[in-house]
């Protein structure tokens, strides 16, 4: 019988340790791995390191100890420094913040989307087709030629995704993607989000949503409030460790 295949690692951390300005702890020997098409959460009370978790793992701060990996090489500032790896690297990760007013500041829509795909090279004419899919796919052709930072908070994070999904990554970043949007919103980006799972992407968020955790992850991780991680597992079997979460203030009293 051939052996079952061990999924693939895209990210990997292994005790990594960040400390803002060398005083503000943030991470404290963190270690995990992310797999091919999974969807795992970061789960943790506000202060204990999910957004620098993520940003660790899109290389935009780097470990002030231990090693991350991703897609089995190391991803070091000096990798990054290199045009041809950086590329790489950022056409399959993408990074969808969870303030879209720092993530949107192009004139127009169009603009905004074709930003990302420029910057990487590709040829113009690729970048207009890509950017009508994308937009037909998130159902917001009508914004193309609107003004992004008039538009409403729900239809800005819809453009802050679309100016990622038209690189087409493999992995996907979201930070607290359900935080400050509407009911309305919040339903479309949980059903975007699972419509991306089924097509195979890898998605990793930070939230501190217990209620719509079983929608959105498969794997939960759990930051401590010291800045490490306590606990690993499915969905269901951390959200009924309540002593766990009590432990971890995301919930209070007796529930
Ligand atoms: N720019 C910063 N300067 C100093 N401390 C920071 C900065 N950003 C975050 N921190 C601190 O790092 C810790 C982790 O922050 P963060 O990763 O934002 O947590 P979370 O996303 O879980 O709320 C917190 O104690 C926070 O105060
Ligand atoms: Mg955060």
């Amino acid at each position: 019988m051939p052996l079952a295949a061990e999924p693939q690692i895209v990210l990997a951390c292994r005790d990594v340790h960040y400390s803002y300005l060398d005083r503000f702890p943030a991470l404290a020997g963190v270690s995990l791995d992310v797999h091919a098409g999974e969807r795992l959460a970061l789960l943790g009370a506000n202060g204990c390191g999910k957004s620098t978790l993520l940003k660790v793992l899109d290389g935009l701060v780097f470990p002030t100890s231990g090693t991350v990996h991703a897609f089995g090489r190391p991803l070091t500032e000096d990798g990054l420094e290199d045009a041809q790896l950086s590329a790489a690297f950022r056409s399959r990760v993408g990074f969808v913040f969870q303030n879209a007013d720092t993530q949107v500041f192009s004139p127009t829509v169009r603009e905004e989307i074709a930003f990302g795909p420029l910057q990487l090279g590709l040829p113009p004419d690729q970048v207009q087709i890509r950017i009508d899919e994308v937009l037909a796919l998130l159902e917001i052709t009508e914004l193309a030629d609107r003004t992004p930072f008039q538009l409403s908070g729900g239809q800005k994070k819809q453009v802050a995704i679309a100016s990622i999904l038209v690189m087409n990554p493999q992995v996907l970043l979201f930070d607290e993607p359900t935080a400050a949007l509407d009911p309305r919103s919040r339903h479309w980006l949980i059903e975007l989000m699972r419509t991306l799972a089924e097509a195979g992407k890898t998605l990793v968020l930070a939230t501190h949503d217990l209620e719509r955790l079983p929608d959105v992850a498969d794997r939960v991780l759990v930051l401590a409030e010291d800045h490490t991680l306590v606990a690993d597992g499915p969905t269901a079997t951390v959200l009924d460790d309540r002593a766990l979460l009590r432990e971890v203030n995301l919930i209070h009293g007796g529930s």
